[in-house]
């Protein structure tokens, strides 16, 4: 299971980079917007952090970048799409899955840009984005669980699907909104290629009650006894 950072924030990039080993990130227009940076300047600066620490390639490191959401009209989502993927070929181009989003991740990943199709709550939607050929498919779960359900079959309904038609491994199931460590393993237990989740849940899954207390007993078990 490879973990994406839902972030636009470089210190937060670095840091989870290098403490947790992730694998990509994804952003969003919130995240961009909570970065600070005029949006171009923040994508600009993951792709130059992208070069500075030898990561280029999009096997590498994918990166997700989405269009501005106000777009309704495939050809101005693929005009968009193509000003960001030439800023760096480890992006992947995040699209709505909406009608016209899903006619430009076709058209896009026909022309060789990778697409990641998000805003994803239902097994249907996912079938465009496998059949669309996208990178990448985001379904969130946060979301859909803040709200009381429980996603386990609706994540493991897709991955189902797409191993029914070949899809799966080709267009990666990125399981986003990870709000929780037991989502995480719910999504990995599903078989879910990729979660997204924010620095907070990833330092959470490091935090066990009794490790603590484990580490507690063997410091006091060390210092009463002699190294010698
Ligand atoms: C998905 O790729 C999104 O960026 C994301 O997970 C949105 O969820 P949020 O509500 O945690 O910001």
């Amino acid at each position: 299971m490879k973990f994406y950072l839902d972030s636009a924030k470089l210190d937060e990039i670095d840091y989870a980079y290098k403490t947790f080993g992730i694998d990509g990130v994804t952003t969003n227009p919130k995240h961009i917007m909570l970065s600070g940076k005029p949006f171009v300047t923040a994508i600009k600066d993951i792709a130059e952090w992208i070069r500075q620490n030898g990561l280029d390639g999009i096997d590498k490191f994918p990166v997700s970048i989405e269009v501005n959401p106000h777009l309704d009209t495939a050809d101005a989502i693929v005009a968009e799409a193509e000003k960001y993927a030439a800023i760096s070929q480890n992006f992947a181009i995040k699209i709505p899955a909406t009608e016209f989003g899903i006619e430009a991740a076709r058209k896009l990943e026909k022309k060789g840009i990778r697409t990641n199709l998000t805003l994803v709550f239902a097994p249907a939607q996912a079938i465009f984005a496998g059949k669309a050929g996208s990178l990448f498919v985001s379904p969130f779960i946060g979301w859909k669980e803040d709200n009381g359900e429980d996603c386990k079959r609706y994540i493991k309904d897709i991955v189902d699907i797409y191993k029914n038609y070949g899809w799966y491994g080709k267009t990666q199931i990125i399981c986003a909104a990870i709000r929780s460590p037991k989502q995480i393993v719910d999504c990995a237990v599903a078989g879910a290629d990729i979660v997204t989740a924010g620095l907070a849940v990833y330092k959470a899954a490091q935090h066990h009650a009794y490790t603590t207390q484990g580490l507690g007993t063997f410091c006091d078990a060390w210092d009463h006894t002699a190294t010698e």
